[in-house]
């Protein structure tokens, strides 16, 4: 599908999970109404799935393949309060529609693995999984942000079997490894959660230079699995 089919093809699925949830798109959004409830339900499911579909390659690469793909997964759905905090933060006018349409991030999973080179590996599995659409990517493993954040991030719609009918509901993807993950925990603990202003001088530029030493590890574990993997090939080291 190119973009704008995409794209409309969103908006139908958007407009289909409305309908099921509240008469008027546009009414301003209450968490504690039951509209707001109805609407999680759909990420909640989505992400059921995902996660479920996940858990499943990771179990494959552990018993069929010998190998631990996949080091562990999170899930997280947004807090009513940080939506409502981000369509403030983003100007949006609180309603139904608008929270469906451009929050991307209220369905939430992390993926984590070991080495580097498996983050572009899962993420080809995921582009495999059938009905999964690939809405966003963001490689920031490739492209790292300014604060030194690396991670994989993908927005994909992710179908929900329902009695009558089959829905497409968004879920973000983060892919990143042990050590990307170690650094991410630390630094949002610090720039989401901590008084910004009531931090120490330099703060950030040592969170920079956390994040370089990180990669040269990652670097570093990955040359010594190549050179493993090699000298397997060859013959010349046999597992036990
Ligand atoms: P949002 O509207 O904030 O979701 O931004 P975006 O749509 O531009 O997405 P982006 O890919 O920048 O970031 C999405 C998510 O990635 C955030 O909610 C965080 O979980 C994570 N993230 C992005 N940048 C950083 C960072 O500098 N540090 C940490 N710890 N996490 C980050
Ligand atoms: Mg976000």
């Amino acid at each position: 599908m190119n973009i704008t089919k995409m794209e409309e093809f969103m908006r139908e699925n958007d407009l289909m999970i409305i309908e099921r949830c509240i008469e008027n798109k546009n009414e301003k959004l209450d968490v504690k109404e039951e509209p707001f409830e109805k609407l999680m339900f759909f990420y909640k499911s989505a992400l059921k799935q995902l996660e479920l579909q996940m858990n499943i390659i990771k179990d494959e690469f552990k018993l069929i393949y010998n190998y631990d793909l996949i080091d562990h997964i999170d899930t997280r759905i947004k807090e009513p309060k940080s939506i409502v905090k981000k369509m403030e933060k983003k100007k949006y006018d609180k309603t139904y529609l608008n929270l469906i349409e451009k929050i991307n991030d209220i369905a939430g999973i992390r993926i984590v693995c070991t080495l580097k080179d498996d983050i572009f590996f899962i993420r080809d599995l995921v582009k495999q999984i059938p009905d999964i659409h690939i809405l966003k990517e963001k490689d920031y493993v490739t492209n790292p942000k300014e604060s030194g954040y690396k991670s994989y991030h993908m927005l994909v719609s992710v179908p929900i079997f329902l009695s009558d009918s089959v829905v497409d509901t968004k879920v973000e993807i983060q892919i990143r490894t042990i050590a990307m993950d170690f650094w991410a925990s630390l630094e949002h603990d610090i720039h989401y959660k901590a008084d910004r202003a009531k931090l120490p001088a330099g703060i950030d530029e040592e969170m920079f230079a956390c994040a370089e030493k990180i990669a040269e590890i990652d670097r570093q574990m990955q040359d010594m699995y190549r050179r493993i993997a090699d000298a397997e090939a060859n013959g010349d080291a046999v597992k036990k």
